[in-house]
């Protein structure tokens, strides 16, 4: 990946090397990068995925949680030919509790996936469905992303603003336009393992970036989502001091 989303150039090649039958893309907000595709790039994908006839599996979930602005229009609104299964739920914006997701895709596909789903967990809870329809026929679940929006932009410009405190001389990352996690690239080459058991003695639990990628072991990601804010700084304070410790 780069700034503007998952590289299209490759993927001919990586499809015939590993003879893939797939490609997996959360373009909005990525988990754990935040990177948010750019339309151009999206375009792209779609165009090198359809000559190349690898399906995709466009993961949304992240898509109502914009912070500056709305992100470009879905990889599936410009699907003509159903190579994309589009992916939503309603666990980052509103309750993973719920298990509440859907998958949007040709009729075949669904066919298959619902068949898959009855045999492994006999199908959702209709309780949790009623609740989400609920949700969204109410006009609830509209009022709740604008609250759910400023709160968690409160969380992220807090984050970075305790990142530029405590953080300007030992990483880099870039400012997250929506979802919930910031990419930490550590500058002082430190061992992750080193960092992560020093942490843990100390009762923080990091999210090295190997566990995302084996090469991305520079890389930490930080969730603002969930911890308080007297929490973010004081774990993010105390992180920094851990890493000066190391180096
Ligand atoms: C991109 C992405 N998709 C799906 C999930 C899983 O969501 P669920 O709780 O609905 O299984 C996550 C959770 O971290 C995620 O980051």
């Amino acid at each position: 990946m780069d700034k503007e989303g998952i590289k299209v150039d490759p993927i001919p090649d990586l499809k015939k090397l590993h003879n893939a039958s797939l490609l997996y893309t959360i373009p909005s907000f990525h988990n754990p990068t935040g990177t948010l595709m750019t339309a151009q790039r999206r375009n792209e994908l779609l165009n090198i995925c359809r000559k190349a006839q690898l399906p995709l599996v466009e993961d949304d979930v992240y898509r109502e949680l914009w912070l500056d602005e709305k992100p470009p229009k879905p990889l599936k609104a410009f699907d003509k030919n159903g190579l994309v299964l589009y992916l939503g739920g309603l666990s980052k914006s509103l309750s993973p509790g719920l298990r509440i997701g859907w998958v949007v895709g040709p009729e075949p596909a669904i066919g298959h996936l619902a068949d898959i789903k009855m045999q492994t967990d006999y199908g959702s809870s209709s309780l949790s469905q009623y609740a989400a329809a609920e949700w969204f026929s109410s006009g609830l679940y509209q009022k709740h992303l604008v609250d759910i929006r400023n709160k968690l932009r409160i969380r992220r410009d807090f984050t970075l603003k305790t990142l530029n405190k405590h953080f300007s001389d030992l990483a880099t990352w870039e400012k997250p336009s929506g979802g919930f996690y910031i990419w930490l690239c550590l500058l002082p080459s430190v061992s992750l393992r080193k960092l992560f058991e020093l942490a843990l003695e100390e009762g923080l639990l990091l999210n090295p970036g190997n566990v995302y990628d084996h090469q991305a072991d520079q890389y930490l990601r930080i969730s603002y989502s969930y911890a308080s804010l007297s929490d973010l700084e004081d774990g993010l304070f105390r992180l920094s001091m851990l890493i000066r410790k190391l180096i």
